[in-house]
């Protein structure tokens, strides 16, 4: 089994347009996702860190939502124009961005 120094769950949870909560996809989960990916890959960290999809990870008001782990570190609103600051700063550098963390992380598991 392969070894990840992090992983990043981004959220690209779909609801229909009229859901009250909204979703991440609608907000360009996929997009932040595929840049991610994208941005590791052109770094050559795909093999130590590890970008999944994830379903809702209950933070859909603060959409895009993207959580790292082993630290924990939850990001809300985060777009395509964030992924490199993000790898820059904080999955190589070690720094979270500030200006994304979410104010008041979620303490429990995700309610899907
Ligand atoms: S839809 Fe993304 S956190 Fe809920």
């Amino acid at each position: 089994m392969p070894h990840f120094d992090r992983h990043v769950f981004v959220c690209v949870n779909e609801r229909a347009a009229d859901h009250p909560r909204g979703c991440c996809k609608a907000k360009g989960g996929n997009e932040v996702r595929d840049a991610l990916k994208k941005e590791l890959t052109a770094r050559g960290l795909g093999k130590a860190i590890r970008a999944n999809n994830a379903g809702c990870l209950d933070q859909c008001e603060h959409g895009v939502t993207i959580v790292v782990y082993p630290e924990q570190v939850w990001y809300g609103g985060v777009t395509v124009d964030d992924v490199k600051e993000i790898v820059d700063r904080h999955l190589i550098g070690g720094e979270p961005v500030a200006r994304l963390v979410l104010a008041d992380p979620p303490t429990s598991e995700p309610t899907g």
